[in-house]
């Protein structure tokens, strides 16, 4: 095998770090103190942010399918966003070795900053057809047109909608007021759509595309549940049931999020099957 040197002379930056950014994404971590632990609480923010903004792209990008009735596309998209979330859950353990001493090393220096500030996470929340007017208000002036973004998904289907919009156009009983409900609200269940499920689990084998769907939604469902369980857990360890920095109660808003799953007809159908 010819084991010739990469190339190792460039006229400008590295092919590479022109492409990837490698040099700007390293000058973005603005620490507060010397406290070592910081660091790697930023780190590891930014990098959640980037999955965030991941699975944002990926679900987007599945509604697309769903809306040209490309079934097989969405499908493999709504499973590798899954599999981001794998990666992005594991960041959690990071997070592990922080006592509330260590995080009251550098916490107050954090001022107000919280994430629930973050834009790139309400987007997921409105993907995912969580939606709430008042959520929008923190990001009307961040930089960019992140919230002119935030205010088309939260008008916009969300991910569940564009789903049952696709079983409307193929031969599934959807209600119109399913179909035809106000985007911008938290989708509520409803008895049909669980019937609906019902009957696909209960008439259907595992690999019947419809049935597949229903599986890579749940996984998404739960994987989103995950992220949001292990934030509560490290927020327990970090900090117990202090108020937030963003003003919240803390531990308490957190479970009360915690307690609503995506797609609540994925699993109220379940009990019945
Ligand atoms: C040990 C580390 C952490 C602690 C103690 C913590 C604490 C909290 C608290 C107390 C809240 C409630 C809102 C408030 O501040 O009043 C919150 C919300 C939130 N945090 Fe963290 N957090 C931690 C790490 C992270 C990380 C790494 C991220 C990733 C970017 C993150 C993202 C969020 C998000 C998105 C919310 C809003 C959740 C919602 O609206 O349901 N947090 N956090």
């Amino acid at each position: 095998m010819d084991a010739t040197t990469p190339k190792l002379t460039f006229e400008e930056t590295t092919p590479y770090d022109a492409y990837v950014r490698a040099s700007t994404l390293a000058q973005l971590q603005h620490t507060k103190t010397d406290v070592p632990g910081e660091y790697m609480f930023l780190v590891c923010s930014q990098i959640m942010e980037l999955y965030f903004n991941l699975l944002s792209f990926e679900w987007r990008h599945a509604q697309d399918a769903l809306r040209d009735d490309d079934l097989g596309e969405a499908l493999v998209t709504l499973r590798r966003s899954t599999d981001h979330f794998e990666a992005l859950n594991a960041s959690w353990v990071s997070f592990r070795w922080m006592t509330p001493a260590d995080f009251n090393a550098f916490r107050d220096d954090l001022g107000e900053a919280s994430g629930f500030q973050s834009f790139l996470y309400r987007h997921l929340e409105f993907l995912l057809g969580f939606k709430d007017a008042a959520l929008l208000r923190p990001h009307k002036n961040v930089a960019g047109d992140h919230y002119a973004q935030l205010q088309e998904a939260f008008a916009a289907n969300s991910l569940y909608d564009d789903a049952l919009g696709y079983l409307a156009r193929h031969g599934y009983e959807v209600p119109a007021e399913v179909l035809n409900r106000d985007p911008s609200l938290t989708y509520e269940s409803h008895p049909d759509i669980e019937d609906l499920w019902v009957n696909v689990y209960e008439q259907t084998n595992h690999g019947d595309p419809v049935r597949e769907l229903a599986e890579a939604l749940t996984d998404v469902s739960e994987a989103f549940s995950d992220w949001r369980y292990r934030h509560v857990m490290a927020v327990r360890r970090a900090m117990g049931a202090k108020g937030g920095s963003g003003g919240s109660a803390g531990l308490a808003w957190l479970e009360r999020s915690l307690a609503r799953n995506a797609f609540p007809e994925l699993w109220s159908a379940r009990t019945r099957i």
